[in-house]
């Protein structure tokens, strides 16, 4: 068993640290208060190779694996999470979606302009009565033969309003159940595309949330992404990976409080001595720290089944779920240790616990990751890597 990370993970870890203190750290607290989307911010993480990290450089991305992507998400996640759920999406659920399941012709049109954040996408499931039963699809995409025409509302999209390119599952067969479900690349300059109201949200407020129509939308027929009916399971499994994405996030942002805690608890001092040195306050960052450390073990060990090719599904829904978890409660605990100054925004603190709410709800509820791991369960199937052949690599 090998806890050590390379070099080149180390490299990368260093130079989204460094990015997310340098640029944007600066301003981020006004962005959250005005909702203002990180436009120059996330232009950067274009340049700098963070929207298609684990894309093939044939395709123009970084070719790295999916530990190298856990870090950087981490540490962008202790700064600005509005920026790290656009990146997630755009990596795990756009870019890998695309170019695991996508044709030749799709990977060369859309990963390119992907990968070096020339576009940004969207993965288009949710619908106004379809959010955790996502079999149940409403918006419909009818053959026209050469073509098909997509009618329907998707709701909480994340990079809604900023995305030029959506992944939108619709109905294609409605007898078929789930089984008809097909999954389309839309361009959003497309006719029939419109944009809803920005959602006004509680946490990751810099993030672009909006509602979308699509009304008489042409998809031409070579956008459908895999064989007829494979809608679905395309969605189940890219958002498998985007969990490990979520988690990362969730751990960002606890190990961001945390280390905010620290901090604060050895300047500020009480009854004649720094708050760290009262219990009080030391078993409270002792119990943060080992719950991070489990969350942070989760997390690097579904990012590393799925560069083993492993069965990652389990392993990344208990990532998120604890993961997201230990966020609420570490920020929460970390507004705590700041006492007043952590209840007003000139702190970091009330922001990260804000935004770590939303990590218990995107791309599958904390009861929605319970259904994975206990189907899992009950099937006696709970995964244990204790070899490659039992994990069925
Ligand atoms: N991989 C492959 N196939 C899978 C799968 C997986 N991980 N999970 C399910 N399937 C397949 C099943 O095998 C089944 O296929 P067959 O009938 O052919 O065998 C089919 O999919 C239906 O599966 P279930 O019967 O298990 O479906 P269900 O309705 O009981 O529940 C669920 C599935 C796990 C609850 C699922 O609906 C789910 O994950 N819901 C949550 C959706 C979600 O995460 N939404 C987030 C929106 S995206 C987002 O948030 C992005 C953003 O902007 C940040």
């Amino acid at each position: 068993m090998d806890f050590i990370l390379t070099e080149e993970h180390l490299a990368v870890r260093e130079a989204a640290r460094e990015f997310a203190q340098k640029e944007l750290l600066p301003g981020v607290i006004e962005r959250d208060r005005n909702m203002a989307y990180p436009k120059e911010q996330v232009k950067m993480m274009g340049e700098l190779g963070f929207l298609g990290m684990m894309v093939s450089p044939q395709y123009g991305g970084g070719g790295m694996d999916t530990i190298s992507y856990v870090l950087a998400m981490e540490e962008i996640s202790k700064v600005d999470s509005s920026c790290s759920v656009i990146m997630s999406v755009n990596n795990s659920l756009v870019c890998w979606g695309i170019e695991t399941y996508g044709s030749e012709e799709q990977k060369s049109k859309y990963l390119p302009k992907l990968a070096t954040g020339e576009w940004i996408g969207a993965f288009c499931l949710s619908e106004p009565e379809a959010g955790s039963d996502a079999t149940s699809q409403r918006t419909t995409a009818v053959d026209m033969g050469d073509h098909y025409l997509l009618n329907g509302t998707k709701n909480w999209i994340t990079n809604g309003g900023t995305s030029n390119l959506h992944i939108v599952m619709a109905q294609t067969n409605p007898e078929a159940g789930h089984r008809g479900i097909n999954a389309f690349l839309v361009e959003t300059s497309w006719d029939g595309v419109a944009i809803g109201a920005k959602e006004d949200k509680l946490g990751i407020r810099g993030s672009d949330t909006h509602t979308i129509m699509y009304t008489d939308v042409k998809v031409p027929k070579e956008n459908r992404i895999g064989a007829d009916g494979f809608g679905f399971k395309f969605a189940m499994k890219t958002l498998a990976g985007g969990r490990i994405g979520i988690a990362s996030q969730a751990l960002g942002i606890a190990a961001g409080a945390y280390e905010l805690a620290v901090a604060y608890s050895k300047e500020r001092e009480a009854f004649g001595k720094p708050i760290s040195k009262h219990q009080a306050i030391a078993f409270k960052l002792a119990t943060m720290a080992t719950e991070i450390e489990a969350a942070r073990l989760l997390v690097y060990r579904s990012a590393w089944m799925k560069d083993e090719h492993m069965d990652y599904d389990t392993a990344s829904s208990m990532a998120k779920l604890y993961a997201s978890e230990v966020a609420m409660r570490t920020t929460t605990e970390a507004v705590q240790v700041h006492g007043g100054y952590g209840f007003v925004k000139e702190y970091h603190v009330e922001r990260l616990m804000r935004d770590a709410k939303i990590t218990q709800i995107y791309e599958g509820t904390s009861e929605i990751q319970r259904i994975v791991i206990s189907r899992d369960v009950l099937s006696g199937n709970v995964q244990v890597p204790l070899s490659k052949e039992a994990m069925n690599v």
